[in-house]
């Protein structure tokens, strides 16, 4: 970032956080380029990395690993770590580079993650939790966040996730997004962790009720507005992951349905409009195009075309020298192509 950046960055940390509507962490998916894209959709809606180890941050190119711009606030910083020194430092880190929040992860099942004692098996150690907690508020001024599961296996009664919850919230912790199901450590591969635990967000809404003063999130499966304002009726805030990633249109009415906005929804082509000097920029700097289409291949979900836009784009983005012109085609085929589907519905009526 140039310096006039950091000073608008830095304006901006200090921006209240709405964790209202959210967008998970998604190792592989949700990076800057995709970042930068659900941004052009929801103005309000905060958005977080992909999980960054505090062994990255620690002993890697940690401007590498913080890479992002100001388009993207507001925006929160989810680390994997254990170690309270590491985590306090890796926090202090994202803090300079003007990360508005810092989550730390306690729900990822995966063993590599496992192995390195971080993620959701540190749910069985609320104290390691709470003592990371301790060091990272001290260390930083952003709000710290923890987002973990209602158990996991071997402890998953009720009682053990009060104790999580209620020894990390005394450590300072005020904020907690719960993934409603539980994680099976042994067993289930991470994608199965997503789905085979049955979800259970009553669990989730009765930690509410047992902690009035905390701020809670409640993640996992989420898939509608209705299923959204369900949820908010008795909690602070929905996270949606899956959802989010596969069919991003529906970012474009978060602000109108979560936030009182009342501007027009944007025209899918306006989205990849808006997306190509970005693109361009990003090109010239050597990014791959595919790496940054990969994000878009969901936003006609549902739409006339959408499998032609996303065959067009698979097929022709890695390409050696493909360019914005890739984008430019995908459009105007499922545009045309929407544009027929119109026509023929109105002969239909006739
Ligand atoms: C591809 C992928 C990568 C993920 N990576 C992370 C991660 O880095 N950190 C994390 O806390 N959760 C991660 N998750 C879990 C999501 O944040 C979320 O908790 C989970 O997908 C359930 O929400 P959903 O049903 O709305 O997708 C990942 C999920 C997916 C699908």
């Amino acid at each position: 970032m140039n310096s006039s950046e950091t000073t608008d960055t830095t304006m901006n940390a200090h921006k209240t956080l709405d964790r209202t509507f959210s967008v998970a962490p998604m190792m592989d998916w949700t990076d800057r380029h995709c970042r930068y894209f659900h941004r052009l959709l929801s103005e309000h809606a905060l958005l977080y990395t992909e999980m960054v180890t505090t062994g990255a941050l620690v002993f890697g190119d940690k401007d590498r690993f913080l890479q992002h711009t100001p388009e993207e606030y507001p925006l929160a910083l989810q680390l994997g770590g254990n170690d309270p020194e590491h985590l306090a430092l890796s926090a202090r880190y994202g803090e300079q580079a003007s990360y508005q929040e810092v989550n730390l992860n306690v729900g990822c099942p995966s063993d590599r993650v496992q192995n390195g004692r971080i993620g959701a098996c540190l749910m069985a150690e609320p104290e390691v939790v709470a003592a990371a907690v301790r060091a990272m508020k001290n260390s930083v001024s952003i709000p710290v966040t923890v987002k973990h599961r209602i158990g996991i296996n071997g402890r998953e009664s009720y009682e053990e996730l009060v104790d999580f919850v209620g020894t990390v919230a005394e450590a300072g912790c005020e904020t907690f997004i719960v993934h409603a199901r539980i994680a099976i450590l042994e067993g289930l591969s991470p994608k199965e962790n997503r789905d085979v635990p049955p979800l259970k967000p009553e669990v989730v809404y009765q930690l509410k009720k047992d902690f009035p003063d905390l701020e809670i999130t409640i993640n996992g499966g989420i898939k509608s507005f209705d299923e959204i304002s369900q949820h908010l009726q008795y909690l602070d805030g929905v996270m949606l992951g899956r959802e989010a990633y596969h069919n991003p249109y529906l970012l474009a009415e978060v602000d109108n349905r979560l936030y009182g906005s009342e501007k027009k929804l944007p025209e899918r082509k306006v989205i990849i409009e808006q997306m190509l000097p970005y693109i361009e920029a990003e090109l010239s700097r050597g990014t791959y195009l595919s790496h940054i289409t990969r994000h878009l291949l969901g936003l006609y979900q549902g739409e006339p075309g959408a499998r032609r836009f996303r065959r067009y784009i698979s097929e022709n983005a890695h390409k050696k020298g493909a360019g914005l012109e890739v984008l430019m085609n995908a459009v105007e085929a499922v545009e045309t192509l929407r544009l027929q589907v119109m026509e023929s519905n109105d002969r239909g009526g006739c």
